[in-house]
């Protein structure tokens, strides 16, 4: 059986799964790909670190260059703008595909990543990094390639709807729930950017990139977190029949026959019939409205280590398949996920 390696950096929450699924369901993956996926290594910070899923500490290294030499595939699960950026462009840079769940950096320096995966002519696959375990970068990408999506609506933040949740339901405090939410694997390393909004900010940016074929970034959404919602706010929202969700928006306006797009991310009142409102804990849903298909919803799991690895492992299984079937190392024709963007173009105005 033909081997294909796989480099593994970062042993975190969605990592350690990874991890997992790669060891326990080895068999499983070599007959769908007809090729054996060998965890090479996994790249971490502190090799002697307690993980989720305990690998044999052989396979731990602080040597990320040395790992990616090895790889034919290269998934980017650490998070955070630096090193991942300078590792992904090495492991392109070595004719390695690249799958990464790190939406953060997609939304800052995905063109950049985009245009050299594109000029090595290596896959870089992403579905991990909006929404966890939900399949709506490929249906935003490839099924409504062919119609025109007029607004983009979800709750695309996992941890924040935990706690807006878990305030609305149970009474309980706004910090219980982060530290709750923390202790489930929901949360960011630095919480941070789930409470104020940048987690689903970067998310809200890659979908739109994908939904209106045009390249958004971090910058350009306007962004509001929960930070500042209060006890108070969701009694006041509950007694005139509303839930206080916080909403990742992109939609098509236009002003003075001018075509945009408005990006923003905000706590919202919603109806309590609302389809949007029925989304409860960690669940994510995002809504799209597209001029021929209409109304659809996706919905699902949009947070932990388990449902994200399921997306990270689809990508990987993906791309295993096309480069054993589509010739040694490198997939036959040179496209880029994201390589709609080059064509097509949008203003954005606020
Ligand atoms: N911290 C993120 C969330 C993880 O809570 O949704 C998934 O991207």
């Amino acid at each position: 059986t033909p081997v294909l390696n796989v480099a593994l950096l970062g042993g975190g929450t969605v990592g350690s799964q990874v991890a997992r699924i790669l060891t326990e369901d080895s068999e499983l993956l070599t007959e769908r790909i007809g090729a054996r996926l060998n965890l090479a290594g996994v790249f971490v910070r502190n090799t002697a670190a307690q993980r989720d899923y305990q690998l044999p500490s052989l396979l731990y290294t602080t040597d990320a260059e040395e790992l990616i030499s090895r790889a034919d595939i290269v998934i980017e699960l650490m998070g955070g703008i630096d090193p991942a950026r300078e590792l992904i462009l090495a492991a392109i840079n070595r004719g390695a595909a690249v799958v990464t769940g790190n939406k953060a950096l997609l939304a800052t320096h995905g063109t950049e990543l985009f245009t050299a995966a594109a000029d090595q002519g290596v896959q870089l696959s992403f579905e991990a990094s909006v929404c966890g375990a939900i399949p709506i970068l490929r249906p935003l990408r490839d099924s409504l390639s062919g119609d025109r999506v007029t607004r983009v609506m979800g709750i695309a933040n996992g941890t924040t709807n935990y706690i807006l949740d878990q305030m609305d339901t149970t009474g309980i405090s706004f910090g219980d729930a982060l530290a709750e939410a923390q202790r489930l694997g929901y949360a960011e390393a630095d919480p941070t950017a789930d409470i104020a909004g940048h987690d689903a900010a970067a998310k809200v940016a890659i979908l739109a990139s994908l939904a209106f074929q045009a390249p958004f970034t971090l910058d350009q959404v306007d962004c509001q977190g929960i930070t500042t919602i209060t006890a108070e706010d969701n009694e006041a929202a509950a007694a005139a029949g509303f839930v206080i969700k916080l909403l990742a928006i992109a939609e098509r306006v236009s002003t003075n026959g001018d075509d945009g797009v408005v990006l923003r991310v905000h706590p919202t009142l919603l109806p309590r019939e609302h389809p949007l409102a029925a989304v409860r804990g960690a669940y994510n849903a995002v809504f799209v409205e597209a001029e021929n298909a209409g109304e659809l919803m996706f919905y699902g799991a949009g947070a932990g280590g388990e449902a994200t690895a399921s997306a990270v492992m689809g990508d990987v299984v993906s791309i295993a398949k096309r480069l054993q079937h589509g010739g040694p190392g490198r997939p036959h024709t040179p496209k880029t996920s994201l390589d709609a963007l080059e064509i097509g173009h949008t203003t954005t105005s606020y």
